[in-house]
């Protein structure tokens, strides 16, 4: 066998049982969960921790520095319902353990990957609507937001492909915080699905 290919299932099974277990941790109670998905330097996901006390969240990014700057961020304004964790979307919604509740999903500004061949790696993509069902129950919401036209057509496509959520027109965005990237953003579109 490929010494190099054992290494790496090696790898990727440390690196999922360390999720599985940094989970497990935070987790281990019946919860309702608030979840952003590329949560950066987590400018957005505090301060809606901040507004809504009562709430659980968890922000996840797959860039340690940026997880590092949004803790920080949470330990400086004093609040203790929000969590970072450095961790892909697909592999925490795989692990998340049972008792959580995903009640609400936001997904801000996600890396547009503007050229054709990179198209395959949009965070958001059917798969990743298919997968966020199986562990939301009817009526959850997913906001999405973007400012690269061709990608916010895009998840119009995407959501068409699927039957797991519907588009929500009357829905208002709940919780107005700008993002790092919104910031330089000329304009945006938005998004609300519903589980259905
Ligand atoms: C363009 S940035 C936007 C960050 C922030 N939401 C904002 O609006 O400023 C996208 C973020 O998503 C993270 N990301 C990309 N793919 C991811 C994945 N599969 N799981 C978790 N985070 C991911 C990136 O590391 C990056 O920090």
């Amino acid at each position: 066998m490929n010494a190099g290919y054992d290494q790496h299932l090696e790898l990727v099974k440390k690196r999922r049982d360390e999720l599985r277990f940094a989970l497990a941790n935070l987790y281990s109670e019946p919860i309702d969960l608030t979840l952003e998905i590329g949560s950066g330097h987590g400018h957005w996901l505090v301060k809606f921790a901040e507004s809504f006390p009562e709430k659980t969240c968890l922000g996840l990014d797959i860039i340690g520095d940026r997880i590092e700057r949004a803790r920080k961020k949470a330990n400086s304004a004093g609040i203790s319902n929000v969590q970072f964790l450095k961790a892909e979307a697909f592999e925490t919604l795989d692990l998340l353990p049972k008792e959580v509740r995903l009640k609400e999903v936001f997904v801000l500004f996600p890396d547009p990957w503007p050229k054709k061949r990179h198209w395959k790696n949009r965070l958001f993509c059917v798969q990743f609507l298919e997968q966020l069902a199986q562990r939301c129950e009817t009526g959850v919401r997913c906001h999405f937001r973007t400012d690269h036209e061709p990608y916010f057509e895009w998840a119009l496509e995407v959501v068409e492909q699927q039957s797991g959520w519907s588009i929500c027109q009357t829905a208002d965005w709940p919780f107005e915080q700008v993002t790092v990237f919104q910031e330089r953003a000329d304009a945006f579109n938005s998004l609300i699905l519903e589980r259905v």
